[in-house]
């Protein structure tokens, strides 16, 4: 079928919008139709050519929502009319990382999606004979896509698509570091570095696990009072002092858990040194430029700092997605105010922009 998609032809140049042949799902697979798509860092990273592992063409794009057109040969949980989020990071239910409850890394497609491939080695996606990849499995930047049954959750269909498209990336990712990366526990007290989408949900993370105080830290004032929203009980605007001024905030020990959601490897550290000693747990979110290291001091670490990353927040996609998605419609989290702006498939690289210029948490594409 042709579909509209935005394509990145060339590292470095604006996405173009264009129309795309897109094939039927093979074996495994489901067509399904993007109502909504949020607009990531990951995405912008890779257009700029930033990434060492980015590839073109590609259709970009990977924080999508929709319902499922049509299913493959042996595709048994999803039908026609399911709502679904898009999973970067899949869950086959069958590897040894699925079976075990310490990870979420699923290896059931690892090195065909780094390389821009559905499981079977090719794409769905092309234009005139000329192969397109499929960015982080997902390619949501378009009307239509073809996604392996394992990398799509259902998701309740009373949900608004707009709100649990954020569910796809970064709101999982924040919430996710918090309940399960870190598990925090009631009455703690916790800091967060960075107040974009993964900090305010792991602000919102801590809070709903019952911590007692959550200090978010960040260079912008207004993200500061986002945090406040999302249940920050101080906030510091950060500066050269951060560590020494969270450590006077908490009796000269430091926090019981730390969360690191700024890709700023200085400010990774300062999370670790922001940990309390004796059990202090420091959780890296953010990822970091190509080469860079997290300097930390031995010290810190024998004196019973902990260190833990996270991707996807330790969110097991098609298990827990759905249960986030059901504590935002009970209220428990506020989703509304993530959403800055709304924009057309065509608008996409003022997606970028406007990331690039920190104006608003997430512009949503809506389609149709
Ligand atoms: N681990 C994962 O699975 C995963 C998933 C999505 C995003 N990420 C990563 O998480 C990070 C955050 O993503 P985001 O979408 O929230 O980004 P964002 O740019 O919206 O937010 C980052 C925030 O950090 C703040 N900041 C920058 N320097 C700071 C400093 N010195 N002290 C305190 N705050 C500072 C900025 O003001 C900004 O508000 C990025 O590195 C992103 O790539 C990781
Ligand atoms: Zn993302
Ligand atoms: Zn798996």
């Amino acid at each position: 079928m042709k579909i509209r998609a935005a394509v990145l032809e060339e590292f470095g140049q604006p996405l173009a919008v264009q129309e795309v042949e897109l094939a039927e799902p093979r074996a495994g697979e489901v067509l399904v139709r993007l109502v909504a798509c949020g607009v990531c860092h990951t995405d912008l990273y890779t257009a700029s050519g930033a990434d060492p592992s980015g590839y073109a063409p590609a259709v970009l794009g990977h924080e999508g929502a929709g319902v499922v057109e049509s299913v493959g040969a042996d595709v048994t949980s999803l039908v026609p009319g399911d709502h679904v989020v898009t999973l970067f990071s899949p869950q086959c239910g069958e590897c040894v990382h699925c079976v075990d409850p310490r990870t979420n890394l699923c290896l059931a497609i690892r090195e065909q999606q780094n390389q821009g491939l559905l499981p079977d080695g090719s794409t769905r996606i092309s234009r005139g004979g000329e192969d397109i990849r499929h960015f982080m499995g997902c390619s949501t930047f378009a009307e239509y896509t073809v996604m392996p049954e394992i990398a799509l959750t259902k998701v309740n269909p009373e949900a608004p698509f707009e709100h649990v498209c954020l569910f796809a990336c970064g709101l999982s990712t924040g919430l996710g570091a918090a309940i399960n990366t870190a598990a925090v526990a009631p009455g703690s007290t916790c800091v967060v570095f960075g107040a974009g989408m993964v900090g305010l949900g792991a602000v919102a993370g801590c809070r709903l696990q019952g911590a007692e105080r959550v200090v978010c830290v960040d260079l912008s004032p207004e993200r500061l009072e986002l945090a406040r929203g999302q249940g920050a009980t101080d906030l510091l605007v950060a500066d050269e002092h951060t560590v020494e001024r969270i450590l006077e905030m908490t009796g000269g020990f430091g926090a019981d858990y730390t969360f690191e959601a700024t890709g700023n490897v200085a400010v990774m550290r300062q999370a670790v040194e922001a940990a309390r000693m004796g059990w202090g747990l420091c959780t890296v979110a953010g990822v970091a430029g190509r080469g860079e290291t997290l300097d930390v001091v031995p010290r810190f670490l024998i004196t019973g700092r902990r260190v833990a990353g996270s991707s996807f927040g330790g969110v097991k996609g098609r298990d827990q997605v759905p249960i986030l998605v059901e504590r935002a419609m009970a209220g428990e989290i506020d989703v509304a105010p993530f959403i800055s702006h709304h924009l057309s498939l065509d608008e996409v690289n003022r997606g970028f922009e406007l990331m690039e210029a920190q104006d608003g948490i997430r512009s949503v594409i809506e389609f149709g």
